[in-house]
């Protein structure tokens, strides 16, 4: 008895709504995250639309991602618009100060950025602006240029760089990291340059541009607490919280592959810990904030892992493997859990760099394994979640415990049940027992699973589709049993058999 993990949803107890924000993807101007990994130029031989390379954008727009933050990071607050308008010649070469000194060309910017989105299937724009080293009114001016209609200067500067129609900007980042590389600031600093950068940011009329403002890091609670005590709904939209997954500490990440079984266990108990974060910053934001008007938007999350020896160590780029795809997967189980508050994620990063959907090199590509969890999740999106209780066996390797099963389960807008499983053992499957309401029996789960031999499995550029999603088909008998086999996501829907 005591190994089967039950999973028994609530009757009466549905959440707000998935917010499809929450699958939402980060590009910075780090490493090859924007030049080579997306954009090689009009010129290049590697195939591309107006500078975007096709296999990429094709291989994103599959994912249907809703929303790009983008310049930065840690580049946005060293980020001047005006060096990426105007014809490409022209733009000024800078160094990349935020990211290992190298140039800057300046080749993607407003308008080819707003191109990429287009060239998604309509990706919406999330705007990391600068408010760490230039001033309120060049904040004021890229949103003038970018969404103004008429007759002002900036909007007609807009149409002569080739598009006379608004950009829409459907979020705005005020700031980025304000504790630290955003400007260094105090908690009480960051909420009074929140407040002051609030004050002269407009958009057009008719629009509505949520503003993001710069959060705490991790288990940071007094910035929370003071941004919503000092700052709070009046001045912004949306909070952000940045957490990444180290499988080891701040100054030895641990290795993206050939790890332990204790690395395995050490970084699934780091991404698990997004719950207690999420939990513990929703309190306080609950008490500035009752009606929930402001979300908390998880805009950096992911692993975070040592930068293989013989790589330059300023790529930020590392393998990806079932391990990241599980932490994938239980991350965004608890934004599903808390789809009250976490209405808006963006995973760090979408290609070569951090957690990666793609690897490029030259003209080649894969996909990873976290690509794939973002695949098996698209479901989700606007389903409501349907509160359960998981129970059951532990998983335990060295002086970590961990549940060894982990779900979410919601119910989309057409009706259909859609269940993800994740079982974190490494070694052992698990049976699940899953008691929902209204089940009928027999029926089946029906989807696909994501598992491999070994913990560190990945792709690469010989074997793009070594680790892809298989099929996955299991009936419901009586007590709805389903088995789990060792470290994997399974995500289905339920069936009538
Ligand atoms: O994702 C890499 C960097 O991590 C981001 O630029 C920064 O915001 C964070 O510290």
């Amino acid at each position: 008895k005591a190994e089967i993990a039950d999973v028994v949803v609530s009757p009466a107890s549905e959440g707000v709504p998935i917010s499809r924000n929450i699958y939402g993807q980060f590009s910075e101007h780090l490493g090859h995250g924007v030049y080579g990994g997306l954009w090689v130029g009009p010129d290049s031989s590697i195939p591309n639309t107006r500078g975007f390379r096709n296999d990429v954008v094709s291989a994103l727009r599959a994912l249907e991602v809703p929303l790009l933050r983008w310049p930065g990071g840690c580049f946005a607050d060293k980020y001047d618009w005006r060096d990426g308008i105007g014809p490409r010649k022209r733009r000024p070469n800078r160094v990349n100060t935020a990211w290992g000194d190298v140039p800057e060309t300046n080749a993607v910017g407003t308008h080819e950025f707003m191109d990429l989105l287009d060239q998604l299937g309509g990706t919406s724009a999330y705007i990391a602006g600068n408010i760490g080293s230039l001033t309120p009114t060049d904040m004021a001016r890229w949103m003038e240029y970018m969404t103004a209609v008429g007759g002002s200067t900036l909007a007609k500067e807009r149409g002569k760089n080739g598009s006379r129609v608004p950009f829409r900007v459907a979020f705005f980042g005020v700031g980025n990291e304000s504790w630290g590389c955003g400007g260094n600031m105090t908690a009480e600093k960051a909420a009074a340059t929140t407040r002051r950068y609030a004050a002269f940011f407009a958009t057009a009329p008719g629009t509505r541009t949520i503003r993001v403002a710069a959060g705490p890091n991790v288990d940071d609670y007094h910035f929370t607490e003071v941004m919503m005590r000092d700052a709070g709904a009046r001045y912004f939209d949306a909070l952000s919280l940045h957490h990444y997954t180290f499988a080891g500490t701040w100054e030895r990440k641990g290795s993206a592959i050939g790890f332990s079984e204790a690395e395995w266990g050490s970084a699934l108990r780091n991404a698990r810990r997004m719950e207690e974060l999420v939990t513990r910053h929703s309190a306080i934001m609950d008490r500035y904030d009752q009606e929930q008007r402001v979300m908390l938007a998880v805009d950096e999350w992911g692993s975070w892992l040592d930068t293989p020896p013989g790589k330059d160590p300023n790529l930020y780029s590392w393998q990806n493997t079932l391990r990241d795809a599980l932490v994938a997967a239980i991350t965004l189980n608890v934004f599903h859990r808390h789809s009250d508050r976490v209405r808006m994620a963006t995973i760090a990063q979408m290609v070569n760099v951090d957690q990666a959907m793609i690897h490029t090199d030259g003209p080649r590509m894969f996909r990873t394994p976290t690509y794939w969890v973002f695949d098996l999740y698209k479901p989700f999106r606007g389903a409501t979640p349907l509160a359960s209780v998981t129970g059951g066996p532990r998983y335990r390797v060295g002086a970590i415990t961990l549940p060894a099963v982990d779900a979410s389960v919601a119910r989309a807008e057409d009706g259909i049940i859609w269940i993800s499983l994740v079982n974190l053992d490494p070694t052992r499957a698990r049976n699940v027992r899953l008691t929902i309401p209204g089940m009928s029996s027999p029926c089946a789960l029906v989807g696909h699973i994501l598992t491999a031999e070994a913990m560190d499995q990945h792709n690469d550029f010989d074997e793009p589709d070594r680790l892809v999603p298989a099929r996955f088909s299991a009936t419901l008998t009586t007590g709805g049993i389903v088995s789990l086999p060792a470290k994997s996501i399974v995500v289905g829907r339920l069936s009538l058999s």
